[in-house]
C-alpha cells in the first residue's frame, strides 16, 4: 500500500505464531467443531494478535522493531480450551480461560510500544483469540473444543496482505522469550 507521497506503507500487527503441531492440532478441533459447511480461516493463518498496528511507514516499522527488541517476558504455557462466539463481527474463536500473567505483560508491552511510535492504542478490552471462522451469525450448538497446550517461547511481526485470492499472513520478524 502506498501513501500520497509514494511512500510504501504496511499492514502490520504483533501476534503469536503457532508452530506447525499446534496450528495443526487447531485445524483439526475447528474442523471437527464447525464440519464441512462452515467457511473457516485456513490453518496457515491461524493466530493470536497479541497489538494491531494497522498501516505504518517504514519509519513507524523500525519504530516498532526497536521498541520489540527492548521486551523482555518470560516464556510461558497457554491453554486453548474455550470456544465463544462474538455476534458483532461474527466471529467464533477459540482462546485461554485463564490469562497467564506473562500474556498480560506481553500484551501490555505492545500497547507500550505501539503508543511509542505514536499508533493509537486501541480502546476496546484486548480478548486474546483465535479467529477459527469469520461470518458466523450463531456459534454451533455443540461447543466443545479440547485443551490444547501451547507453549509460548516467541513473539512475532506480522503483515497482513491482501490479494484477489484472500488476506495472508507473511512473518516478518520473530523475537525470543526470555528462559526464565
Ligand atoms: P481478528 O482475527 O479478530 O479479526 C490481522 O488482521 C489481525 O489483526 C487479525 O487477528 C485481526 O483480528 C486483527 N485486527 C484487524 N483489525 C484490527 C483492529 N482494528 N484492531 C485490533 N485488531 C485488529
Amino acid at each position: 500500500m502506498s501513501s500520497d507521497r509514494g511512500e510504501k506503507r504496511q499492514r502490520l500487527f504483533f501476534a503469536l505464531w503457532p508452530d506447525e503441531n499446534v496450528r495443526l492440532t487447531l485445524d483439526q478441533a475447528a474442523g471437527k467443531l464447525l464440519g464441512k459447511r462452515v467457511k473457516r480461516v485456513i490453518a496457515p493463518n491461524l493466530h493470536i494478535t497479541l497489538a494491531f498496528a494497522g498501516s505504518v511507514s517504514a519509519v513507524v516499522r523500525r519504530c516498532l522493531e526497536r521498541a520489540a527488541d527492548d521486551i523482555r517476558v518470560p516464556c510461558f504455557e497457554l491453554c486453548i480450551d474455550r470456544v465463544a462466539h462474538w455476534p458483532r463481527p461474527r466471529i467464533l474463536w477459540a482462546g485461554p480461560t485463564h490469562v497467564p500473567a506473562e500474556l498480560w505483560s506481553l500484551e501490555g508491552a505492545m500497547r507500550q510500544a505501539l503508543e511509542g511510535c505514536g499508533i493509537e492504542p486501541e480502546t476496546r478490552p484486548w480478548q486474546p483469540h483465535i479467529t477459527l471462522a469469520r461470518k458466523l451469525s450463531r456459534p454451533p450448538e455443540d461447543v466443545e473444543f479440547p485443551s490444547l497446550h501451547w507453549s509460548i517461547s516467541h513473539f512475532s511481526l506480522v503483515e497482513s496482505v491482501t490479494d484477489p485470492a484472500g488476506v495472508r499472513y507473511r512473518v516478518l520478524r520473530s523475537w525470543a522469550l526470555g528462559s526464565g
